[in-house]
């Protein structure tokens, strides 16, 4: 089998295609600390691109509660439930990837496929209360539960596990910014994409009896513009960009820097070893323990990092840039007090500053003839 470089598990590893690197890779940063759950993100992709027939229950974007939500149901655990439990060493994946525990050498990944019945709830029980509560009944004493959101979308992988499984060969990686994309016309609904996709990011559609995944806003993005997904988050959670796959990360290229350079943000589930391109800033209010095998062994570091953002100004500055523009930014810099981002070609098309201004409006509105309450 031949083997491929990844360096989110410090290591080479086997992988049953052989295709070069794309010229640039799509990716995106997504600060769980700041993740409301409120599902503008998945109904703006979804009202755009799932809406036609047999779309019913797809989600190419969802967020999910964790430890216990998963879309489709225990997307995750089903999974970890068949690997080998993921064993780190100095930041090396000493366990195997799932192509590694493949059934034969040049046999699609391990996975499996979830049932009709798994997609069909989205965030059922989650938040929810357990009972009924009693008129006047409350809660006292300390809390010892945590939980948190998690917003998943395709990772248009590395090593994408989809398209290594399908026999018709016919899920592609785009050379020019590495999405991944089925092609319509060639599949046949073999559904092994299904199957091996760690992430359950491809999805069936029982209309059309093809496939159809997460597109990674093709042709937004072909315009210089932020997946659909990003530029509708409110919590301003997500930053869309590309990372450096031809020579060295750039420390200008706010992607490179918070992914590559700092390793502030981390890939989910990186022992699958599908190089997956969603990184996700851990929430610090949850145990590491949990975090590890979600993220990898770099969430004590990355904790520490954002705990201490104030003080790091560079740090700080890209992660202003979070949801400042509806454009990808390619290149930024910190400029005195102020976050300044640049689309490719060299136009500004973000300035922000560290501290928001402080604009008190008068009591009395002049133009308008009316008092504003809300200033005193
Ligand atoms: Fe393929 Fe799944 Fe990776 Fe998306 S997340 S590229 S569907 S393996
Ligand atoms: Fe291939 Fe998946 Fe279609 S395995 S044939 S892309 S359903």
């Amino acid at each position: 089998m031949p083997k491929r470089t990844n360096w989110q598990i410090g290591r080479e590893m086997e992988y049953p295609y052989e295709a070069p690197p794309p010229r640039r890779q799509v990716a995106y940063v997504f600060d769980t600390n700041k993740c409301i759950e409120c599902q503008t993100c998945t109904v703006a992709c979804k009202t755009c691109w799932t809406s036609g027939k047999g779309q019913e229950i797809t989600f190419w974007n969802n967020v999910e509660t964790k430890p216990y939500g998963g879309y489709p149901i225990g997307w995750d655990a089903r999974l970890l439930e068949q690997t080998d439990r993921a064993r780190w060493e100095n930041g090396r994946l000493a366990s195997r990837t799932i192509f590694e525990m493949a059934e034969k050498p040049n046999r699609p990944p391990l996975g499996h496929r979830p049932t009709v019945e798994d997609y069909s709830a989205p965030n059922l029980g989650e938040d929810d209360i357990t009972g009924l509560v009693e008129k006047g009944e409350h809660f006292a004493g300390v809390h010892p539960m945590w939980m948190f959101y998690l917003a998943r979308i395709c990772n248009h992988c590395s090593n994408p596990a989809c398209l290594a499984a399908c026999p018709r060969k016919a899920i592609y990686k785009r050379d020019e910014d590495g999405i991944v994309l089925v092609d319509q016309e060639r599949c046949r609904g073999y559904q092994e994409c299904i199957r091996a996709c760690p992430y359950k990011k491809v999805f069936y559609n029982m209309v059309s009896r093809i496939s159809e995944k997460c597109i990674g806003c093709f042709p937004r993005v072909e315009k210089g513009q932020v997946a659909l997904c990003v530029e509708s988050c409110i919590g301003k959670i997500r930053l869309h960009g590309f990372l450096t796959t031809q020579g060295e990360p750039r420390a200008d290229n706010p992607l490179d820097y918070i992914v590559k350079i700092r390793r502030l943000a981390l890939p989910l589930y990186p022992q699958h070893g599908t190089g997956p391109n969603v990184y996700y800033i851990p929430p610090v209010h949850v145990p590491s323990g949990f975090l590890e095998q979600l993220f990898g062994p770099g969430v004590d570091r990355s904790k520490e990092m954002y705990r201490a953002l104030r003080d790091d100004r560079q740090l700080m500055g890209a992660l202003l840039l979070f949801g400042a523009t509806n454009r990808i930014i390619t290149r930024y810099e910190v400029q005195g007090e102020e976050a300044v981002g640049w689309a490719d070609g060299g136009e500004e098309i973000a300035r922000v500053p560290f501290t928001e201004p402080v604009h008190i409006r008068e009591h009395y509105d002049r133009k308008h003839d009316v008092y504003r309450h809300n200033t005193t």
